[in-house]
């Protein structure tokens, strides 16, 4: 598989290691409006000189759109019109209707869309999908997720927290992972209830706090916080309540806990998990071991839905990118109305 990466900023070093560690990958080249940003990351790739000549490379199988938000639409359509596959970071982009043009044009030019929710591979959050499945908590009652950082000292540029370019503040940033995993670990969600909270920052019409309840179609529940105003610095965690048990996913650092009984009330039996190959690779090569790592696995579900296999991980679909919009955008609405907001079908 050939990838072509738009946009060479962070994310982008990143995807770029795990094309370099993916077997069978290679980086055919980059475009970014910065030409020396675009040959730095390149490498032996090539530095192209604008969209058109990325997209004409016919060499290239998948785009890797590294953007900010705003821009994912534009660069993912004319992608999937010149023949590629693609992958879009987080979040797919600001308003539904641009991820409805998107999806639409995937399903039009049947190439395979998917959005970099690359947190759903953090070994905590398999653990507990795993747990979960497994039936040891009975059934699943609740699932509740946190996530927060400290706000605007952790932004390198304006766009990341200006409404136009991200379509929302807390929620649409860091809370657009919880909004996927809370999602992606309770099933369906029917309807939205939420509150934002602007105290802090007072930034234009974004949020520095935002709180979501999820109604699930099974009555499962779900809630989640987005923080930007998190003093301790980043990290989330996801907990999942059932009949019998329960079990958490927290980082940073890695931590897996999981408490289980024979009945409600009954013998308690607790199992950790501190991952310690992880923690110490982060403590030698950095966060951005844990993340590689996870774009790799993510890539490699990618190539294989290119190829017609069933994926071995949990890649989010175009479709999942939607909901997690759908979802934060029905917090705002809910917090301007008062009201619950019921969800659409998905398209
Ligand atoms: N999965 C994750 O956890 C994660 C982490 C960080 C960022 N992201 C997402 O990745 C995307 C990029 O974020 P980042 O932190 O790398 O941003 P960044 O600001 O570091 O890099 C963005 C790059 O895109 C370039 N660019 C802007 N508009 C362009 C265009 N129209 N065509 C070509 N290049 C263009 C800029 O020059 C810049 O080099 C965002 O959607 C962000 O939310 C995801």
């Amino acid at each position: 598989m050939r990838f072509a990466i738009i946009g060479a900023g962070a994310i982008a070093q990143l995807r770029k290691a795990a094309i370099d560690r993916l077997d069978g990958s290679a980086l055919a080249g980059v475009f970014d409006l910065a030409p020396d940003r675009a040959a730095a990351l390149a490498g032996r790739g090539r530095a192209y000189a604008s969209l058109d000549e990325a997209l004409a490379d016919q060499t290239v199988d998948t785009v890797v759109v590294s953007t900010p938000p705003n821009t994912h639409e534009d660069i993912a359509v004319a992608a999937i019109r010149a023949g590629k596959h693609v992958i879009v970071e987080k979040p797919m982009a600001p308003t539904l209707e641009a991820c409805r043009r998107m999806i639409a044009a995937a399903r039009e030019g049947g190439r395979i869309l998917t959005v970099g929710f690359n947190h759903r591979y953090f070994p905590a959050i398999k653990e507990l999908r795993a747990s979960i499945a497994s039936g040891r908590l009975g059934e699943l009652s609740h699932v509740r997720g946190y996530t927060g950082h400290t706000g605007l000292s952790e932004f390198k540029a304006e766009w990341m927290y200006a409404k136009d370019v991200m379509g929302g503040g807390a929620l649409l940033d860091n809370g657009i992972h919880m909004i996927d995993l809370v999602h992606h670990l309770m099933g369906p969600v029917k309807d939205v209830c939420g509150r934002t909270q602007d105290k802090t920052w007072q930034l234009d019409r974004v949020e520095d706090n935002g709180m979501a309840l999820l109604g699930g179609m099974d009555g499962t529940i779900g809630s989640v916080a987005a923080s930007w105003t998190e003093w301790k610095g980043y990290h989330f965690y996801v907990e999942a309540y059932g009949t019998r048990g329960m079990a958490r996913a927290y980082y940073a650092p890695m931590h897996f806990m999981e408490v289980t009984m024979d009945r409600p009330g009954g013998a308690r039996r607790k199992r950790r998990n501190f991952y310690l190959p992880t923690i110490f690779a982060e403590k030698f090569r950095g966060w951005q071991s844990t993340a590689v790592q996870t774009l790799m696995e993510e890539m490699a579900d990618f190539i294989a839905l290119t190829q017609g296999r069933a994926p071995a991980g949990p890649i989010a679909s175009a479709v999942d990118g939607f909901r997690s919009i759908e979802i934060a955008q029905a917090v705002y609405r809910s917090a301007e109305t008062g009201s619950r907001v019921t969800l659409e079908n998905a398209p």
